[in-house]
């Protein structure tokens, strides 16, 4: 049909543009009958980049640090996945964790090369963090073998060439590495092309995880540099201090080149306010989702008078009411509902994705400056993003 249509003048197309549905209606008229091929090559390529639910298997455990591991993970063929997604350097899969009563999804981004991916490996950091409730059970569960469902890759902090700079500084801590190793890992492979120079926040030499495999990559590419800040000690050839402006000047050697951020809360309150004194434009500054904020009641904007307030969630599914939860004001609704067991569809946990989205009927909820990602409409019409979102007073929902 497309080849009928001349693009000539805004009149005549115009005109043209009204002749389509009659053209669409013959196109119809003269199609076969026959259903189509639900296994046509474009419906194979959605299905393997986007599969509803990847079963996968650890295949191997390796030692970090005592309180970090790598994951190796594998397609669990017994329960239907024969091949991993592919995905791009800086993207995640979230897992779902039955622990007790509580069902919980966690984001983990995959620190291997997507190159890997094709020998069907995808490799994945755990680190203990202080009150970690998921990063403890996997750290104290899995094991050979563990089967684990996971999502197709998903998220945002990737390089983009039409947007991104070829030239990126990347600003990590320990919390933040694996987007930068997949990068680093993909440049050294030739699957990425892009100039990425790492800087890696740590408080001594000995705590900054996955150093020498980073250090090997930077010796196998001039495309991958990584440059150490250490807060509490001096360390041959490495910055001490903390990263500054004038840090990330020093090791940008051009004036155009996009950041990108990825770590905890801490090192992005520390950052900010010097990236903003290079005065980029926003499109060349990205910070990976962080999961959920880690002291909300010390944010300036948090209600004060609710901070020891627990307030109950009703929650309807399918127009049931499927559970009432208490839910305390300094957690998020997510935390609330995981914690007693309800199943909301979730990825990021940072109120990125919008995978969470939820109405709310009755109640008022507080969500903190930027993390509201929710589309103007949605916030006119009481959608919210549970991940993001503490309750205020007692709340009627609806999840999907
Ligand atoms: S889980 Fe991503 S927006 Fe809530």
């Amino acid at each position: 049909m497309s080849n009928r249509i001349i693009v000539r003048s805004p009149v005549k197309d115009v005109r043209n543009f009204t002749n389509i549905p009659e053209m669409r209606k013959g196109v119809i008229k003269e199609a076969p009958e026959t259903p189509l091929n639900a296994n046509n090559a474009v419906n194979s390529i959605a299905n393997f980049l986007h599969p509803p639910t990847q079963f996968l298997k650890v295949k191997q455990v390796a030692e970090i640090s005592k309180d970090t591991r790598a994951y190796i993970l594998e397609p669990d063929t017994a329960h239907g996945t024969a091949k991993l997604a592919y995905f791009r350097p800086g993207q995640s899969i979230s897992v779902i964790l039955e622990i007790g009563s509580a069902i919980v999804t966690r984001a983990f981004t995959i620190c291997s090369s997507p190159t890997r991916s094709l020998d069907d490996e995808y490799v994945i950091i755990v680190k203990k963090k202080p009150d970690g409730f998921a990063s403890d059970f996997i750290l104290n569960t899995w094991r050979k073998g563990t089967q684990i469902s996971a999502s197709a890759p998903f998220g945002e902090f990737y390089y983009q060439a039409l947007r991104d700079s070829k030239k990126i500084i990347g600003i990590s801590d320990n919390y933040g590495i694996s987007p930068f190793l997949s990068m680093a890992e993909a440049i050294a492979d030739g699957s990425l092309n892009l100039d990425l120079t790492l800087i890696f926040a740590a408080r001594k030499q000995n705590e900054a995880i996955m150093s020498e495999r980073l250090n090997e990559l930077a010796e196998k590419s001039a495309h991958f540099k990584v440059v150490y800040v250490f807060s509490d000690e001096h360390v041959f050839k490495c910055e001490r201090g903390f990263v500054t402006k004038s840090l990330i000047e020093k090791y940008a050697t051009s004036s155009k080149f996009s950041i990108f951020v990825s770590g905890t809360q801490t090192l992005y309150n520390r950052v900010v306010p010097q990236i903003a004194e290079l005065k980029l434009e926003n499109k060349y500054i990205r910070f990976a989702a962080n999961g959920k904020i880690e002291n909300p009641a010390s944010l300036p904007d948090f209600p004060k008078d609710a901070i020891d307030k627990t307030f109950l969630c009703k929650v309807v599914h399918n127009g049931k009411n499927i559970a009432t939860v208490p839910c305390k004001a300094t957690e998020t609704l997510l935390t609330s509902l995981e914690r007693d067991g309800v199943k909301v569809p979730s990825h990021c946990s940072s109120g990125e994705c919008g995978f969470c989205r939820s109405k709310v009927i009755k109640g008022n909820v507080f969500i903190p400056d930027g993390v509201d990602s929710r589309r103007l409409a949605d916030s006119s019409y009481g959608v919210i993003h549970p991940c993001c979102s503490y309750p205020m007073s007692d709340l009627t929902i609806v999840i999907s």
